[in-house]
């Protein structure tokens, strides 16, 4: 986790935590839920859900095909210009919840709920609900989010295991084969040494953005299904 790095490396972590990969993803509580779950209620064709508080709990009653059912926000995703929420619905299995909160300002429109799919009356049986596979955390969203991923899906009990090494998309989603041996390095204030040949995202000249540079990186998690 980025702990492995706080001590030597004080300002980037710093940084860090002001950027939008800090907050790719988050444990659901009073500092990190931007949707209002003052008793709101919002509909959208056949279904209708009412966000609420209980202690220190988010809790959503989604009713759809005229059926309630209560449901409690595990996680947050992302923060601006919207937010998404992750409910449990089998152990170790998240689902994206159908209503996202946009979190622009008032005036540009947001502070207000809304559902996913604007024109759209999404019944259980379509493939763009929101319990279906296509809106599950595990296979179409936790890669991106954060860091190491293991999906560890279990084919005969037809389970998630799902684990990160860190929750958000850290150092290391960035700057990966940090040796033991750079960690015994001593920060010189004033003499930077040269990079390392550590495989790296780096701005090359004029760049704008960052390319990887060495080890070519394993992304076959991202082609398979789960
Ligand atoms: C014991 C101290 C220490 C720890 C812990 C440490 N680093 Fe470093 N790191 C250094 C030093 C020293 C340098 C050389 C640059 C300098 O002198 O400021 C460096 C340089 C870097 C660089 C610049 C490229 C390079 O190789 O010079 C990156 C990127 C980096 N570290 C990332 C990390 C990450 C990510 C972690 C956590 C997984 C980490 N470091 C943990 C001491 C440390
Ligand atoms: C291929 C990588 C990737 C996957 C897969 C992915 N995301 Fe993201 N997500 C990103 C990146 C990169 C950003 C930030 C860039 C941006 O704002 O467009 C982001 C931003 C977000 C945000 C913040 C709002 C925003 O638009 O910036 C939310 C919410 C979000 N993603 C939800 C999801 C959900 C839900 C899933 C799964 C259904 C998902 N993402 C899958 C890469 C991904
Ligand atoms: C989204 C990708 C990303 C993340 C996340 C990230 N970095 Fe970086 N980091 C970079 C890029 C890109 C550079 C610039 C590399 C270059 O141009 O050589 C950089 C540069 C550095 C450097 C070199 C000195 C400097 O400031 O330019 C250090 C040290 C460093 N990062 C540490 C960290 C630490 C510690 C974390 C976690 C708290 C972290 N980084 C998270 C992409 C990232």
């Amino acid at each position: 986790a980025n702990d492995e790095c706080q001590s030597c490396h004080q300002p980037q972590t710093r940084d860090w935590k002001q950027s939008d990969h800090a907050s790719s993803m988050a444990l659901a509580n009073k500092d990190t839920v931007l949707g209002d779950f003052n008793n709101v209620t919002t509909t959208h064709f056949s279904q209708k859900a009412v966000f609420y508080k209980e202690k220190d709990a988010f809790l959503i009653d989604l009713t759809e095909q005229g059926t309630k059912k209560t449901y409690t926000v595990s996680y947050v995703f992302g923060f601006d210009p919207l937010q998404q929420y992750l409910i449990e619905v089998e152990k170790g299995k998240y689902q994206v919840f159908p209503f996202a909160w946009d979190s622009r300002a008032k005036a540009l429109g947001g502070q207000r709920w809304y559902a996913n799919y604007a024109n759209e009356d999404v019944k259980p049986n379509d493939r763009l609900h929101w319990l279906q596979p296509l809106q599950n955390w595990n296979g179409m969203c936790a890669d991106c989010h954060s860091d190491n991923l293991k999906r560890n899906y279990n084919t005969e009990k037809e389970s998630f295991d799902t684990h990160f090494s860190n929750i958000n998309v850290g150092c290391k989603s960035c700057h990966n084969n940090i040796t033991d041996e750079h960690k015994t390095k001593k920060i010189i204030k004033a003499a930077q040494t040269s990079p390392t040949n550590m495989s790296q995202w780096k701005i090359i000249g004029d760049d704008k953005i960052a390319t990887w540079q060495g080890e070519p990186r394993d992304n076959s998690f991202m082609q398979g299904c789960y």
